[in-house]
């Protein structure tokens, strides 16, 4: 029986993510998922009939308190990722997220001929594999990153009026800016289908990504570490 052999590379385990990168993946992750489901409930609540006194029944307002605290831990994660974005290694840095050199671009092109139109190279060229992000999936962070400022502005500009706190206050302008509270809350739910088509797109890519290239990208974002060729370390000043 012949025995397939696949050519084997010298790959080196490298440190990509670092932890702070992983918790706010992962929080976010659950804060979005959290915030959807909460908001869907919001947006049209089940009748639940059920022989409790009415009075003593406060599920609806459990729910809606559920949002606003998971609301106070998505923004407080965001911020912390920013600030990781100037205090992190060269994978986390707000540089990986703007395709500003020609390289970046052109990877851009490349990710494009592989993952949408699903071309396949003759011979893999590792130095079209981005260590970190590639620059596609970098500009899909940089939507989804102005699309939690748009939940941010029009969520607590919708809570203002409910709360009695300093912070929400500061956005007690937004819906008077959107024409009411109409579009405000259309576009707050609107956003949250956004984010959805963002995660089955993104979990589908990841996946493809760590079978196309079998270096540990989908488990990277639980170690941190992904695995790189010996040479490509050699050459990358950024390993
Ligand atoms: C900082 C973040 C956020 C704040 C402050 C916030 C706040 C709010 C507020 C005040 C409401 C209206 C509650 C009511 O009418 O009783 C609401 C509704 C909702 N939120 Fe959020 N939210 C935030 C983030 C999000 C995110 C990230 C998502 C989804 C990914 C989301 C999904 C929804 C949905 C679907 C509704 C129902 C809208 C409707 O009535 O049609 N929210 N949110
Ligand atoms: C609600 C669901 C999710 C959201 C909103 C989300 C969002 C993100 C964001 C914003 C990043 C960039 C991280 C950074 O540089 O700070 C990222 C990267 C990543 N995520 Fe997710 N993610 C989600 C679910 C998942 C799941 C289920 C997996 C499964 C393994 C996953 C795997 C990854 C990986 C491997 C990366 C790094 C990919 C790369 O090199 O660009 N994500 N994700």
């Amino acid at each position: 029986m012949q025995t397939i052999t696949t050519p084997t590379n010298d790959f080196k385990r490298v440190l990509i993510w670092e932890l702070p990168v992983r918790l706010f993946h992962w929080l976010n992750a659950l804060c979005i998922t959290v915030l959807a489901i909460t908001g869907f409930i919001i947006a049209d609540p089940p009748a639940i009939m059920s022989s409790a006194e009415a009075s003593e029944s406060y599920w609806f307002g459990t729910v809606r308190a559920i949002h606003f605290i998971t609301a106070y831990i998505f923004l407080a994660n965001a911020i912390m990722r920013i600030y990781w974005a100037f205090r992190g290694n060269y994978y986390s840095n707000w540089r990986a997220f703007l395709p500003l050199s020609k390289k970046a671009r052109q990877n851009i092109l490349h990710v494009i001929k592989i993952d949408v139109l699903l071309q396949n190279e003759e011979e893999e060229v590792y130095k079209n594999i981005s260590v970190g992000h590639n620059y596609m999936a970098s500009f899909s962070y940089v939507i989804l990153f102005l699309l939690a400022l748009v939940q941010i502005f029009t969520g607590f500009g919708l809570y203002a009026d409910m709360s009695g706190w300093w912070l929400p206050k500061l956005f007690d302008w937004v819906p008077a800016f959107l024409g009411g509270d109409v579009l405000t809350r259309s576009l707050h739910h609107i956003s949250t289908w956004l984010f959805i088509i963002f995660t089955i797109i993104h979990v589908y890519l990841v996946f493809y990504h760590d079978w196309l290239e079998g270096r540990g990208e989908s488990s990277a974002m639980i170690s941190g570490y992904k695995f790189v060729r010996k040479e490509r370390i050699e050459k990358d000043d950024h390993i």
